[in-house]
């Protein structure tokens, strides 16, 4: 492969992308919704090689702050995809997605890289949606999360012989997300190695009904989503990973609720038909035995990740 140009010192991009709801019931590892939480990201090619992380918020004084940083690393592997030599940078990342809580926040790390390479490439290589989905998959394992956090909106993704796909769909507006978030965190890895080696045929017909019922529920229905948020394939068998979970969503569905576990959890994702039904299941949440729920009224975002090329300045 021929080595092309690295982007110019003193270029700057900023990056923002929202968190994700995974899976929303029936769609395990195919939907995806956006939320409007989000991580804001400045990156600065500067002289000196290598990299430097400054975390503000989520994450601060957590995660590595070095090139083995997880944006750090997608941008590498992005530059490297195309040929391009990894300058170095200076990153600022300001993160309000909480971390290992089943809301896409490495998904929304790795696409921060990908979209910072993007902006870093503009001039030098092009990158379309399907090189940004293509490489955030391969990132992240599955596209389920990426898509959303590239796209926004619903997505369905899918992985053909070309690849990995996506189509983004505009949910209804009278759609309300109430995301509840514990105090305690659970590994993606973990929730992963639940999943039984098969499952009865009647239960991915039961799954294929309700995903398919889901579609028409967040795009014209919205009084179908109790109903079409029902699950047989992953929420019952991670179930013993995280029980404190599990009891909010019975509860929940129980008052008729469409409640469901976010992405590999332990959050809790309740897709609410209006604001006002929103506001009873927040009350629920409150009131709830056991452990303490984080509460967040979130909009669902319609643009996905984007990316502000800033030229570099001229040297004085
Ligand atoms: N679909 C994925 C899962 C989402 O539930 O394991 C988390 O990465």
């Amino acid at each position: 492969m021929t080595t092309l140009e690295a982007p110019p010192i003193g270029r700057s991009v900023t990056v923002k992308v929202p968190a994700t709801s995974a899976n929303l019931g029936p769609g395990f590892d195919t939907l995806g919704l956006a939320l409007a939480l989000y991580d804001d990201l400045e990156v600065t090619v500067r002289e000196q090689p290598g990299a430097t992380v400054e975390v503000h918020g989520i994450g601060e004084g957590e995660v590595p702050t070095d090139e083995s940083n997880l944006v750090v690393r997608s941008i590498r592997f992005t530059l490297e995809r195309y040929g391009v030599p990894m300058p170095g940078l200076d990153l600022v990342a300001h993160n309000s997605i909480p971390h290992g809580r089943g809301l896409g926040s490495s998904g929304a790390a790795i696409v921060s890289g990908i979209m910072a390479a993007k902006g870093l490439l503009e001039g030098i290589v092009d990158l379309d949606s399907n090189a940004l989905l293509s490489i955030a998959s391969e990132l992240e394992g599955h596209p389920d999360n990426v898509a959303p956090a590239l796209f926004g909106g619903l997505t369905i993704a899918w992985t053909a012989e070309h690849g990995p796909q996506h189509k983004k769909l505009i949910v209804h507006r009278g759609v309300s997300p109430l995301v509840c978030v514990p105090e305690h965190t659970l590994s993606t890895e973990l929730a992963r190695s639940l999943r039984p080696a098969s499952v009865p045929h009647e239960d991915a017909i039961f799954n294929v009904s309700r995903s398919a019922l889901l579609i028409a529920a967040l795009i014209q229905s919205p009084e179908l989503l109790h109903d079409a948020t029902e699950d047989r394939l992953h929420q019952s068998y991670r179930a013993s990973a995280m029980p404190d979970t599990v009891a909010l969503v019975e509860e929940l569905r129980a008052h008729g609720h469409a409640a469901v576990v976010s992405g590999a959890g332990p959050s809790v994702l309740v897709l609410c038909s209006d604001p006002a039904e929103r506001l009873v299941a927040a009350e629920l949440v409150a009131a709830h035995r056991g452990v303490a729920w984080q509460s967040l009224m979130l909009a669902v975002d319609f643009k996905g990740a984007t990316v502000n090329l800033h030229p570099a300045r001229p040297s004085a």
